[in-house]
């Protein structure tokens, strides 16, 4: 089979490696791939919301599947694109990415389904939303509607923040198109699981758990980012929990996209925080999650082109996975700066050595190929560094060791990744 991943970050070189390790796969390009996806496949140079490009591509290579990994595409209809034209594609349609392109449609969805998420009211107005905030106490979730590229949600700890968050939606328009309808959510407290799910109508197949780190520093602090690292399984979540993710949240919702008429076929992402009332659904996304892909898919056993294979053709029903039991521990490495400003173009050292040690994976994030020969560093987010290990110890060590072996200017990432998984 010839395969097509759409995207260049590190959740798309950890799908492009998994993919490459299939006995069906006899050739992968990755558009717009990066400098460590080259290695495995032809990179091209078509950006991934450029849809129709890649559509003609698709056609000219004669690909057999497209898996999309970012959000935008899917949420700007390319499974629709791709459907129409003919061409296999795992990703939803632009009906069913609502999932993700709407946290109004989620969060009614799920108000239907039952399924237990935060208590949440809907504003197209500042003024409405503001006398919200004057009858509720903080903290305040305000999250705006649709896409902002992981910038649109906001907890505020007081009013101020809540109304600046606001201003930013209605007045400032930050978020474009979406911010003109705003959600102000109750305020989850609890650790956040993730549990990445294929799904094809009412047929799921869940994947281990994991768990990631939204803030750039140590203990949690400073600024959101695009997640700092991730591990899997998730030792809080007890096999009961999980369960209970799965018939509560996942399956409930899977049944009340049917029901609307939505046969949704690609991945669902639950973002789950487990309350002390038990687990609610915090957020749906509708592609493989970023970091936690690069430290689940290192302990699936199983070919994951045969599981995308029984979404597309419809026999999700009779297939299961296989899991490593050791964990996995991913560490995002950064450059100075992130997730403010930082510069770019920096040559990376130390790459071999990393990959070389036992149990090791370099992801690349955001990297390209320099003139010669030489990787550099090209975003916020460079690599990410997974280890597999017999325990929670062990693959942090290996992911630490590794780290620590990568050289480039500013570099930067968190110490304290999967530490809570040692502590009991
Ligand atoms: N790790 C959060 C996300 O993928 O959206």
């Amino acid at each position: 089979m010839k395969i097509l991943v759409v995207g260049g970050g590190g959740r798309e070189h950890a799908l492009t490696w998994k993919i490459a390790q299939s006995p069906l796969v006899e050739g992968i390009w990755c558009a717009p791939g990066n400098a460590g996806m080259a290695a495995v496949a032809e990179c091209v140079n078509i950006g991934a919301e450029d849809t129709g490009e890649l559509a003609r591509f698709a056609e000219e290579k004669r690909i057999d599947l497209t898996v999309v990994g970012p959000e935008a595409p899917l949420v700007a209809g390319i499974a629709d694109l791709f459907q129409d034209r003919g061409l296999a594609v795992f990703g939803p349609t632009r009906e069913a990415a609502q999932m993700e392109g709407s946290k109004d449609f989620a969060k009614q969805l799920m108000l239907e389904a039952g399924v237990p998420t935060g208590r949440a009211e809907v504003f197209t107005d500042y003024e409405a939303a503001e006398a919200c905030i004057l009858n509720r106490s903080a903290p305040y979730v305000v999250k705006a509607d649709g896409l902002a590229a992981g910038k649109g949600v906001v907890i505020a700890q007081d009013d101020r923040a809540a109304y600046a968050a606001l201003k930013a939606c209605f007045q400032d328009r930050s978020f474009g198109s979406a911010g003109e309808k705003v959600l102000i959510e109750e305020f989850l407290e609890g650790q956040e699981v993730s549990i990445i799910c294929f799904v094809d109508g009412e047929d799921i197949l869940p994947m281990a758990p994991a768990q990631d780190y939204k803030r750039v520093g140590d203990g949690d602090t400073g600024p959101n980012t695009g997640g700092m690292g991730s591990y899997s399984p998730v030792p809080v979540l007890s096999t009961e929990g999980y369960h209970r993710c799965v018939e509560e949240i996942l399956r409930p919702t899977a049944r009340a996209l049917a029901a609307r008429g939505i046969h949704f076929k690609g991945i669902l992402y639950a973002g789950i925080i487990l309350t002390a009332g038990g687990p609610k659904v915090l957020e749906y996304n509708v592609r493989f999650g970023d970091p936690e892909t690069q430290a689940v898919l290192p302990r699936l056993e199983s070919d994951i082109v045969e599981a995308m294979l029984a979404v597309v053709e419809g026999r999700l029903a009779g297939a299961s996975l296989k899991w490593s039991d050791d964990p996995c521990v991913t560490v995002v490495v950064a450059s100075g700066g992130y997730p403010a400003s930082y510069a770019k173009g920096y040559p990376i050292g130390g790459l071999e050595e990393a990959g070389a040690l036992n149990g090791v994976t370099v992801f690349h994030a955001g990297t390209r190929p320099g003139e010669g020969g030489e990787i550099l560093t090209d975003g916020g987010r460079v690599l990410n560094i997974s280890a597999l290990g017999a325990d929670f110890a062990a693959a942090r060590d290996r992911a630490y060791e590794a780290a620590g072996k990568i050289d480039f200017e500013g570099i930067y990432y968190r110490r304290d990744i999967a530490l809570r998984t040692l502590e009991g």
